[in-house]
């Protein structure tokens, strides 16, 4: 990053102590990182023990191969008893570990005694079809609560599986079934979407098509929609459920183990199946939900507004909560179906006291207006996470302001579905918080930003986020491809690679700078930076000025092609809903980055628009923004998570070349 451009995050000077209250009573204080950085492994080995082992592991890291990481590998556990059996033991069985909240506004209330038994259902039935440990199982389901159970059941009899965002096509299922080579796979007849029933199963039936080694498919039945079967493949999940026993012996696996594989999105190229095991992904899922959230188990209702399709579904709904013993909300539809307030009238109706969203949601709501917040109870909120992408600092105090009340800290978590849990984050009760950054690596991880010559930089200045030491939860390999691991994660700063160093340092793919006080803030993708006569900007601090204009709801930055700068800084906002375009707005918002970012950031064209490309997990595909700033066709569109809106975009444009 240039240093012009890297004063300028550096501004922002608000602070937010954290409530006096929650740090009194935090799970997690101050000395935790003083302890984790005497003894990092002895750190992590006592994180370990929030979990039951059948065998105790003795060994804590293997690092003896790297960057191929073993933890706790002697060690026996099974996961699906650590999220659920546990608890019930431990007299917890009548606590509600999820509370259903359908889109159609149906829902139950699942308690860990009654997820016991769903799960012990679901593993001896995955039994009878003929899976075993080690097997594959793709899972397409929509965010219903089988979708967890299925998860579960899997890691109790020690087959893998494999989650495919429901939302996904035939062909991205087929590419992810071939490439885990699954046995069978857990779909629904459909789910609910904007108050319709949307249909799954024809996605399996023609993925199946394309692949084999199927043996079967479970069908949960949600919508009740007409639904193809094919005889002796095809099974009801609650046929085959329903004459199952509610008893199954959970059989202790390797720590080591398998637990799930999960395909990034990945821009380019084959998908990559991201391999996570058992013991150290759980001790870290589990230790982070712990730490980041405050989780108090017996008190706080817990909600991630996540997919499970995501890792962060994964992570932060199904694994490190429950492992937790947490009482959670999964809701599986839309933030405005019925309506705009829906996730607020949940959060009023449930008590939601901690919140996992995403920035993309976060700028939403504010495009929506806060007065839609402000008609429900939302005092019950204590601690708000962020988890996605860089949040705007203007978002930042949207949300804290808005949803928060003023009071409740925000956690902004970074981390990727490889390293498995969260890495980076404030913690509640102890971090001073600064809108729009990560700021510091939690207690036994250890990141850092370098040069291009894998230097450390000093405080107050950029380059790439690097992860110096490997951790329990990170990826073990790109499943099936372990030259595709060294080469994508370890061979840009590693030794034996490009540093005679000997530290291994893992690339995480984003730019981050360090501030003063050597707090982290992420700048994006390195892919996204852009290159502006001969300055090194990054999209994220253009979107963050635009978005601290009052006009602006959400903005994304693009840099096009330029005969005369390299490259030209393109800009495409949604106003809020009071706001309306004219050229003089758009000298202004032009004018008010150049005067919060310096002269060189002044997008050279603003392009004011009704909606902006995401992907299906909520990210700005700046590639075919890209496109349209270039003047060229738009390209491949298939993970668009709504594909009509490239050419919504495109009608709401002047022709191009009058800007
Ligand atoms: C990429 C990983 C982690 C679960 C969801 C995404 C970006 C994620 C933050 C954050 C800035 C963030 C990074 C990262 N990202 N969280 N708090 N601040 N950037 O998982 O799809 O694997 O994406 O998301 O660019 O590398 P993912």
């Amino acid at each position: 990053m240039s240093n012009e451009s890297l004063a300028n995050l550096l501004k922002e000077e608000r602070r937010f102590a954290p409530p006096a209250e929650l740090a009194a009573g935090a799970n997690v204080t101050a000395a935790a990182y003083a302890q984790a950085s005497e003894d990092r492994l002895g750190f992590w080995a006592e994180q370990a023990r929030r979990l039951s082992w059948a065998v105790e592991p003795t060994e804590t890291l293997d690092w003896s191969n790297p960057p191929f990481a073993k933890w706790f590998a002697d060690g026996r556990l099974n996961v699906a008893y650590n999220c659920v059996d546990r608890h019930v033991e431990a007299g917890l069985g009548d606590r509600v570990a999820i509370h259903f909240e359908g889109e159609p506004g149906d829902g139950r209330s699942i308690t860990y005694a009654q997820l016991r038994d769903e799960v012990c259902r679901a593993a001896n039935a995955l039994l009878e079809l003929g899976v075993a440990k080690g097997d594959r199982v793709a899972v397409y389901l929509p965010m219903i609560p089988e979708a967890v159970v299925a998860m579960l059941a899997c890691a109790r009899i020690g087959a893998t599986h494999s989650v495919v965002f429901g939302g996904f096509s035939a062909d991205a299922v087929a590419s992810r079934i071939q490439d885990a080579r699954a046995k069978l796979v857990i779909t629904a007849d459909g789910g609910y979407r904007r108050g319709k029933p949307s249909a799954l199963k024809p996605a399996i039936d023609e993925a199946l098509t394309k692949v084999d080694g199927v043996e079967h498919v479970l069908v949960v039945r949600r919508t009740g929609q007409d639904t193809p079967f094919t005889e002796g493949r095809d099974v009801w999940w609650h046929e085959i459920t329903d004459r199952q026993s509610a008893e199954h012996t959970p059989e202790p696996h390797e720590a080591e183990h398998p637990l799930f594989i999960l395909y990034t999105s990945g821009t380019t190229g084959k998908p990559k199946g991201i391999l996570h095991t058992s013991g150290g992904y759980l001790t870290q899922a589990a230790y982070t939900h712990h730490a980041v959230f405050d989780l108090k188990p017996a008190t706080d209702v817990y909600w991630c507004t996540a997919d499970i399709g995501w890792v962060t579904g994964h992570s932060y709904i199904v694994y490190g909560p429950l492992a937790n013993g947490a009482t959670q909300v999964v809701y599986e539809g839309t933030p405005d179906t019925p309506h705009q307030g829906r996730f607020w009238e949940i959060v009023q109706k449930y008590g939601v006291t901690i919140l996992y969203t995403a920035p993309t949601a976060i700028r939403t709501f504010m495009k929506w207006g806060e007065d839609i917040p402000a008609k429900f109870d939302l005092s019950s909120l204590r601690v708000l996470g962020s988890v996605g992408e860089p949040i705007n600092p203007e978002a930042w105090v949207w949300y804290r302001e808005h949803i928060g009340g003023g009071r409740a800290p925000i956690v902004d978590t970074w981390w990727q579905t490889e390293t498995g849990a969260i890495m980076i984050s404030p913690l509640p009760g102890v971090t001073e918080t600064k809108p729009g950054s990560a700021q510091r690596a939690l207690p036994g991880i250890a990141a850092t930003v370098v040069d291009d010559e894998a230097r450390e930089v000093p405080d107050g200045s950029g380059g790439y986020l690097v992860l110096t030491e490997p951790w329990p939860s990170m990826l073990r390999t790109v499943w099936g491809d372990d030259q595709r691991y060294i080469d994508t994660y370890w061979s840009r700063f590693s030794p034996g690679l490009t540093r005679p160093d000997g530290i291994w340092r893992y690339f995480a793919g984003d730019g981050a700078k360090k501030d003063e006080d050597g707090d982290i803030w992420l700048l994006g993708r390195v892919d996204d930076v852009m290159l502006v006569s001969g300055h090194n900007i990054s999209t994220t601090e253009v979107e963050s000025a635009l978005v601290g204009h009052p006009a602006v709801a959400e903005s994304a930055v693009v840099g096009a092609t330029d005969a005369t700068t390299g490259q030209a800084i393109v800009a495409f906002v949604i106003l809020r809903g009071t706001a309306t375009e004219t050229p003089e707005l758009v000298d202004e918002l032009r004018a008010h980055v150049g005067k919060t970012l310096g002269p060189i950031a002044k997008p050279k064209q603003i392009k004011v628009v009704g909606e902006l490309p995401k992907t299906r997990s909520g990210k700005i595909m700046r590639r075919l923004l890209r496109d349209i700033a270039e003047g060229r066709e738009v390209g491949d569109t298939t993970t668009l998570a709504d594909s009509t809106v490239m050419s919504l975009i495109q009608s709401q444009l002047p022709p191009t070349g009058s800007a």
